[in-house]
C-alpha cells in the first residue's frame, strides 16, 4: 500500500515535470523568435539572430512566459553588459596603456556608462509599475551612452582614433535596442 502509493506519487510528480518541462519549452521558443522577429521590424538595426541569442542564452528566458517578463529579463540583460563594459573601461584606464589622446574619450565613456548604470535599474522600474514611456525615455538615454561613447573618438579626427570600444558600444547599442522595442510593443 505504501509502497504503491508512493510509487504513484512518482510516476505523476514525474508526469507533471514532463507536463511543465514541454510547455515551458514550447512556450518560450516560439516567444523569443516571435518577439525578435517583430523587434527587428520595429527596429531595422536590431539584427534578428542576436535577439534571439541573447534572450534564449540567459537561463531566466526559460522560465518567461510573456512579453513583459522578456521585457524585464531583457533590461537586466542590458545591465548586466553596461556594469561589465564600464569595468572595462576601468581596466583599460588603470593600465594606463590606451593612446593619450583617447584618455578623454574613455572618461566620457565611463561617465555615459555610470549614467546608462542608473537609468537602466529606473527603467525596469518603471517597466514592472506599467510607465512604459518613462521605461522608454530611460532606456533610450541608457543607450545614448554607447552612441555618444563611439562618437566620442570620431570626434578627435586629427588624431586618427580608433575606439577601443566599438565592439562593447555596438553590442551595448543592440541590448538596449531589444528592451526598446519590447517597451514600444506596450
Ligand atoms: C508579433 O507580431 C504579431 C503580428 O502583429 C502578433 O500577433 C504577435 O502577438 C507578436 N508577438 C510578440 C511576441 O510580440
Ligand atoms: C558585454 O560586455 C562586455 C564588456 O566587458 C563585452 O565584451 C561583451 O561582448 C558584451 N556583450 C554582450 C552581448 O554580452
Amino acid at each position: 500500500m505504501n509502497q504503491s502509493f508512493s510509487l504513484l506519487s512518482l510516476s505523476s510528480t514525474i508526469v507533471v515535470f514532463l507536463v511543465l518541462n514541454s510547455f515551458d519549452y514550447g512556450v518560450n521558443g516560439d516567444l523569443v523568435s516571435d518577439l525578435c522577429k517583430n523587434a527587428s521590424t520595429i527596429d531595422p538595426q536590431l539584427k534578428y539572430d542576436f535577439c534571439v541569442a541573447y534572450l534564449s542564452e540567459n537561463p531566466a528566458s526559460k522560465n518567461a512566459h510573456d512579453l513583459l517578463e522578456l521585457g524585464i529579463i531583457s533590461m537586466q540583460i542590458c545591465l548586466q553588459n553596461a556594469t561589465s563594459v564600464h569595468s572595462y573601461i576601468v581596466q583599460i584606464l588603470k593600465d594606463g596603456k590606451e593612446i593619450p589622446a583617447s584618455k578623454p574619450c574613455l572618461e566620457d565613456c565611463l561617465d555615459l556608462y555610470s549614467d546608462a548604470l542608473d537609468s537602466i535599474p529606473e527603467a525596469i522600474q518603471y517597466f514592472k509599475d506599467k510607465d512604459y514611456s518613462s521605461a522608454n525615455i530611460e532606456m533610450s538615454a541608457a543607450m545614448d551612452a554607447s552612441v555618444t561613447c563611439e562618437d566620442g573618438f570620431k570626434e578627435v579626427v586629427s588624431q586618427y582614433l580608433t575606439s577601443p570600444l566599438t565592439k562593447q558600444d555596438g553590442d551595448f547599442s543592440q541590448l538596449t535596442a531589444i528592451s526598446l522595442a519590447i517597451t514600444h510593443m506596450f
